[in-house]
């Protein structure tokens, strides 16, 4: 295996003749991100992963500067999932100045997440560009915990052009059910008891979602969070049944994919997860 920034980058990319498969990531690696890794493996001939904390996606209040940045053990995590190169680009190196030209995530970067966290998705977008042009990956994979920023790369490469296979890997959840996210490690054993709520809320909407209207699937997500919200230390930040191609609410009479989307944020820490849903009329 690799490791290297740009110049070496260019370098190993240029030696390629097979397919390359891209995982992006921001490091602190849990199995989310091995099977990240795997899929990879799976789709490319090669396999590329890139460990950057992109500062341009964290608001001026966020965590960019406590991020965890454990880059021995992530190259450890890399190595076992048998990844050619690791991108691991230094902070100058991407941005040597403050960059004029980004992209724009438009309007459906400033709803839900977008509308939480202003500029997050346009920081997102600019950086997957810049790493799609450095690695000129065959395909690249993302988790589908973070749904809003898949359909945004998604969108990206339509309207951009990208010719790149994108490939999405459902959320991958530790025993107890929540999703796994590098941002657990903040949450103390107490926080960790409020969080369940999230996935409970997602198994509640997907009983309702048997035969109900988008309206009853929220409103069951939503008394399970308004309980937790009640008895324990969780604020919900949002909650709401999509357009998954649009991210616009969804009418009552909706037919095709949705998505449930809920954020909460427990003893400090910020979490998100969703549901895919099928209505049928
Ligand atoms: O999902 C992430 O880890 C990041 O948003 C990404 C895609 C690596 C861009 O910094």
């Amino acid at each position: 295996m690799e490791v290297g920034g740009i110049q070496a980058l260019r370098a190993w990319r240029k030696k390629q003749t097979g397919t390359v498969s891209l995982v992006p990531t921001m490091g602190a690696l849990h199995s989310g991100h091995q099977a990240l890794m795997g899929r990879a493996r799976d789709s490319g001939d090669s396999v590329v992963t890139s460990i950057f904390v992109n500062p341009l996606q964290f608001g001026a209040d966020e965590d960019f500067m406590k991020y965890p940045r454990p880059f021995e053990a992530d190259l450890e995590v890399c190595e076992a999932a048998d990844v050619d190169f690791v991108f691991a680009p230094a902070l100058g190196e991407m941005y040597p100045a403050a960059p004029e030209v980004t992209v724009s995530s438009g309007r459906m970067g400033s709803v839900f997440e977008g509308a939480a966290r202003p500029g997050h998705f346009d920081g997102v977008l600019t950086v997957v560009a810049k790493l799609f042009t450095l690695t000129a990956p065959t395909s690249a994979v993302f988790g589908l915990k973070d749904i809003q920023q898949f359909c945004l790369v998604r969108r990206m490469i339509e309207d951009l052009n990208f010719d790149i296979e994108l490939i999405g890997l459902p959320v991958v959840r530790d025993e107890d059910g929540l999703a796994m996210s590098s941002r657990n490690e903040y949450l103390a054993p107490g926080d960790r008891v409020a969080a369940l709520a999230i996935p409970r809320a997602l198994d509640a909407a997907a009983r309702a979602a048997d035969g109900g209207m988008p309206a009853d699937v929220e409103a069951a997500a939503r008394q399970v969070l308004d309980v937790a919200v009640e008895r324990e230390d969780l604020d919900l930040g949002y909650i709401g049944i999509v357009d998954a191609a649009t991210f616009q609410p969804c009418a009552q009479n909706f037919s095709g994919h949705a998505l449930l989307l809920v954020s909460a944020t427990v003893g400090g820490t910020h979490l998100i997860d969703n549901l895919p849903l099928e209505f049928h009329r």
